[in-house]
């Protein structure tokens, strides 16, 4: 699903980007271009960044990694 409808961004490349180590807004902007536009999917963009790390911070917990 487009995220970023004017950079042509989809849910799965955030999730990728935010697997490969983009922690912050900035890092998704400077490496897919989100939010670098009008702005609209910056709410949701955000809001996926968010999701995508506590599902990581959850699964480390479990992990060996705890
Ligand atoms: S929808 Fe992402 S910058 Fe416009």
């Amino acid at each position: 699903m487009y995220v970023c409808i004017c950079q042509e961004v989809t849910d799965r490349q955030i999730r990728q980007a935010v697997e490969e180590g983009a922690s912050t807004m900035r890092h998704l902007r400077k490496d897919l271009g989100v939010a670098a536009c009008c702005g609209r999917c910056a709410p949701h963009a955000k809001a996926l960044l968010d999701e995508v790390r506590q599902e990581n911070r959850a699964a480390c917990m479990s992990a060996a990694c705890a």
